[in-house]
């Protein structure tokens, strides 16, 4: 089953160059049709509230505040998926993105649910995500480019892949699961979560492997190199906030784990990207 899926890069889900880009998005398609049918409503999550309720003060604070990231996250970008959808360049590739848009529906649910069983309450307001906000600009040029020739098309799928697949799902997301892993997963803890979370990483890999491979393709035309860099390079300071930023639920502050370390999980993760796109090693 994914004998297309190669191994020579550093990441394991890009799909093959070898196949063209629609035969590539149906095979995703295919593959989300007949694979992605997880149900956000069916995961077990009695065992986290049990953990959950169980935990210190210190460590409730943070897992609000670090679900409350993804479900702010999952949410706004299923909001606004659409024009991702309609700058899709045929009916192959926008049957893929359609999957997408509703699997990011189902990650939005899953966290939802998330806060109303094991947590009993309304997620926290406040937590920071620049580069989430700014999908509400991109938006606006995805939108505009649809009225534009081809090459203005070109060049705002582009910049939508590099900001939303690249950078969102690609770094931000990523490095979210092993946060989780490091903090609760690789104590046995929230399996609830932990399950959540590999289910959305097989919708991810899809997501994420779809776009680094036309971002990798068109890395090959400079224009799109230079496009592509300039929003990772723009972006690398807002990364590094979604973890900097001081832990405050209901006016009170609470300290990050140690085995957080999201600034340097997220620049590993940064690089790895650049490296998936540019296919060699690329300096911060
Ligand atoms: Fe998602
Ligand atoms: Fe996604």
């Amino acid at each position: 089953m994914s004998s297309h899926f190669h191994q020579d890069t550093t990441d394991e889900f890009i799909p093959s160059l070898d196949k063209t880009t629609d035969e590539v998005a149906w095979d995703l398609y295919r593959k989300a049709i007949r694979f992605g049918n997880w149900d956000p409503a069916a995961i077990d999550l009695s065992q986290d509230k049990q953990d959950f309720a169980a935990f210190d003060e210190d460590l409730k604070g943070y897992l609000i505040h670090f679900c409350t990231g993804f479900l702010d996250a999952e949410e706004n970008v299923a909001l606004k998926f659409c024009p991702w959808i309609m700058l899709g360049s045929s009916t192959e590739q926008q049957a893929f993105l359609s999957t997408q848009l509703l699997e990011e529906f189902k990650h939005t649910e899953f966290f939802m649910r998330y806060f109303k069983e094991v947590f009993g309450r309304e997620r926290i307001s406040g937590v920071q995500n620049i580069v989430q906000q700014k999908l509400d600009e991109r938006v606006k040029k995805m939108l505009a480019a649809l009225e534009q020739g081809p090459e203005e098309r070109e060049a705002a799928l582009v910049e939508g892949l590099t900001h939303y697949q690249g950078i969102i799902e690609g770094v931000q997301a990523m490095t979210g699961y092993d946060v989780y892993e490091a903090v609760f997963g690789s104590k046995g803890l929230l399996p609830g979560l932990g399950e959540g979370f590999a289910r959305i990483k097989e919708d991810e890999g899809r997501h994420v492997g779809f776009g680094l491979r036309m971002l990798k393709l068109f890395a090959r035309n400079p224009a799109h190199a230079r496009r592509i860099r300039a929003l990772y390079d723009e972006y690398l300071p807002h990364i590094l906030i979604r973890y900097d930023q001081p832990v405050v639920v209901d006016g009170r502050e609470y300290p990050t784990p140690p085995e957080v370390r999201g600034r340097e999980r997220l620049t590993k993760m940064f690089e790895r990207r650049l490296r998936d796109i540019f296919g060699k090693p690329v300096s911060v």
